[in-house]
């Protein structure tokens, strides 16, 4: 197996690779669509991060390409419904940031509080302002996280670590963690809590979830962080309130607007505000979360060509075989259509191999079956499951 890493992705999955007895090659930069055509053929494996663009004319030239790992969290450069019907699996690395967002949100809530932007700002004015006005302490402070996903609940632990109270609120039901406290709606979080930080997730419906509304019923003084999606929030009615002096602070990593390149002048109704941080998008960008996800990546390549498993891919039906125990896994990818579980199944019963386990999931235009056997089928049986019309491909573990 040969894998071409681009994008300077992280030493980390080299060595993952390398454990798995996959050979590496990496290149520093992207490939343009004329590049992936020429270079893909021959390998087996493709790691990318955002600025490769896996097109269905690369796709459709990649003809030795297993999977393609997308080695950061959006998987929005690969065409993903061209590879689920060449059956090139698609993964990515959705969590291994979650904790840079929360040290950010922590570092954040306590500079808000201390009112660090300003006092840092007036140093580099030369003007010493040495005053304990308006500086508090987060100790017992209520902490309102809004969305308790991934990053909600892991920054309720954290946060409930450095002292703050926890309350939230989640459109799901959601387990608390520690001694955090769920309240029934927005308006109870937003009525109680003296720090509101967003991290629900980028469906449609959020959109303007944050206004001029919900910001008149925050708390008096209270802080506000995003660092979830810039849609979510109006960033001229939080200018308003912080002006006001409704609003004590806000910390904003996510804008409705971002440059799209490095040096591009950034452009929002928040810069120039007392108190107020504002950051490029850089919550989950820390070498630790590079490192992670290098091996969390590698490592769903490496599982999905060792023995089949599809466990969090973005594009093809997830199924998460368990380690091979002595017996003989036939993996079959195929249009999603009646009776193909059947005819597999008839295959093998006319080939006397008796079955260990068998699992089926689908998704959307693809079906996949993993079938664990106790004897390897004879060459006559493989060739016929890997014939039926309906096969994108047959592949073997043992
Ligand atoms: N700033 C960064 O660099 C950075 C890095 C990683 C993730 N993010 C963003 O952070 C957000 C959270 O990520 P995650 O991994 O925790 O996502 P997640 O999907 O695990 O959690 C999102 C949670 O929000 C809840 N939710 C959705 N809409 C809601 C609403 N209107 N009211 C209340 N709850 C609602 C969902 O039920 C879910 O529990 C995402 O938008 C993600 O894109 C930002």
């Amino acid at each position: 197996m040969r894998a071409l890493l681009l994008e300077n992705i992280h030493p980390s999955a080299t060595e993952g690779f390398a454990r798995a007895g996959i050979d590496v090659e990496t290149r520093p930069g992207s490939l343009s669509e004329d590049e992936l055509v020429a270079t893909l053929p021959g390998f087996e494996l493709l790691g990318i991060r955002s600025n490769t663009f896996l097109t269905n004319r690369a796709l459709a030239a990649a003809t030795d390409l297993v999977a393609v790992g997308a080695f950061c969290i959006g998987t929005n450069q690969i065409d993903l419904a061209s590879a689920a019907r060449r059956g090139v699996a698609a993964f990515n690395a959705p969590y291994s940031n979650t904790r840079s967002v929360v040290e950010l949100v922590i570092g954040e809530i306590i500079a808000l509080a201390r009112r660090l932007p300003e006092k840092t700002q007036r140093m580099h004015d030369g003007i010493w302002d040495k005053s304990a006005h308006g500086s508090h302490e987060i100790r017992g402070r209520v902490l309102g996280i809004v969305g308790y996903g991934n990053i909600g609940s892991q920054l309720s632990v954290v946060a409930e670590a450095v002292g703050l109270r926890v309350i939230y609120f989640d459109t799901h039901d959601r387990l608390a963690h520690g001694n955090a406290q769920r309240v029934p709606t927005l308006d109870d979080l937003l009525a109680q809590a003296d720090v509101v930080s967003l991290h629900v997730d980028g469906r449609p419906g959020n959109a303007g979830l944050f206004g001029d509304e919900q910001f008149k019923k925050m708390k008096p003084r209270s802080l506000f962080i995003n660092a979830s999606r810039g849609m979510v929030v109006d960033d001229a009615s939080l200018r308003d309130h912080i002006l006001s002096g409704h609003l004590a602070g806000a910390a904003l990593d996510v804008f409705p607007v971002e440059p799209k390149r490095q040096g591009e002048s950034f452009e929002s109704a928040l810069r120039g505000l007392d108190n107020v941080i504002l950051t490029p998008h850089v919550g989950g960008s820390t070498q630790e979360a590079q490192e992670e996800i290098g091996t969390f990546v590698s490592t769903k390549l490496a599982s999905f060509v060792d023995r089949g498993n599809t466990a969090l891919s973005v594009n093809l039906p997830e199924l998460q075989p368990p380690p091979l125990d002595g017996s003989f896994r036939v993996a079959h990818l195929h249009v999603n259509q009646p009776g193909v579980l059947a005819e597999i199944n008839q295959v093998l019963l006319d080939d006397g191999v008796n079955v260990v386990a068998q699992n089926l999931a689908t998704l959307g235009e693809q079906g996949y079956v993993v079938t664990d056997v106790a004897t390897a089928p004879s060459e006559g049986a493989l060739a016929r499951l890997g014939a039926m019309p309906p096969t994108i491909w047959l592949r073997t573990h043992s």
